[in-house]
């Protein structure tokens, strides 16, 4: 319940949150830590994250019971060593952000924010396997060189994160909640990060 009453006040107000350092709960144990990890699994491995957390191809992927079958994201598009299409068409040609609804109707361009883009190649997760993922998230050369504490921040300020659990469009939502997620990467935080090949 601890867990939940910073998490609440980080959501609340990210400005009071960065003066409120988090201290992990040290009570967690591997067991515990490793149980959080598969709930963070299920949510990093879901189409609505791993879609945009490909590897050097630079191709986002459309997958997903919505998208009938995996496969590359149409039209050719590329997102180069940019990210973010700056070497063809930019994403936010399509992916720009707009107040309406329009991605609530299906087969729609998602469009939540303006830097709307692939993650960096290290970050890739499509295709990945649990402990595969699990090494690469605790990897400080790997995962943008973020402590715990600045790793749940960088998901709560996030609007793509927030779309990922309200996507609309027919789109399945992320599994559990922005909330139980960050919460469960506290628990695996605090129980030392472990990974069940360690
Ligand atoms: C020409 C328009 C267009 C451009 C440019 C474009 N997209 Fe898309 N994108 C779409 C459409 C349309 C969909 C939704 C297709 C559907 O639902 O059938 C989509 C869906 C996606 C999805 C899947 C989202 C989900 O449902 O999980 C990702 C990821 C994505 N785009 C990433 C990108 C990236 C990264 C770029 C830039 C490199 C980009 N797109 C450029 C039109 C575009
Ligand atoms: C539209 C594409 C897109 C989608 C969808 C997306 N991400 Fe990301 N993700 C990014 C980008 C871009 C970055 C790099 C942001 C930065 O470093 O500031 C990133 C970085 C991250 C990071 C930082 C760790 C690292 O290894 O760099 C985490 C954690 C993360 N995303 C989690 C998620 C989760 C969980 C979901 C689904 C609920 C998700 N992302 C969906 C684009 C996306």
């Amino acid at each position: 319940m601890r867990y939940f009453v910073l998490i609440a006040a980080l959501l609340a107000s990210p400005v009071v949150a960065e003066e409120t350092a988090i201290t992990p709960p040290v009570s967690a144990s591997i067991e515990e830590g490793l149980i959080a990890w598969d709930r963070v699994y299920e949510v990093t491995s879901h189409p609505r994250c791993s879609n945009c957390h490909v590897g050097p191809s630079n191709v986002p992927m459309w997958s997903g019971p919505s998208y009938d079958r995996t496969r590359p994201h149409g039209m050719n598009i590329n997102a180069g060593e940019s990210r973010i299409g700056a070497e063809a068409v930019l994403c936010s040609t399509c992916h720009a952000y707009r107040e309406d609804n329009a991605n609530n109707l299906p087969h729609m361009a998602p469009q939540v924010a303006m830097n709307w883009q692939l993650a960096p190649v290290e970050a890739e997760w499509f295709g990945k396997s649990s402990d595969e993922i699990c090494n690469q998230l605790r990897d400080p050369d790997r995962n943008g060189g973020r402590t715990l504490t600045e790793l749940i921040e960088h998901l709560s300020h996030d609007l793509i994160l927030h779309w990922a659990w309200s996507p609309g469009g027919g789109r399945e939502v992320a599994p559990y909640s922005l909330e139980e997620h960050m919460n469960d990467l506290l628990i695996w935080g605090s129980a030392g990060f472990p990974c069940a090949n360690d």
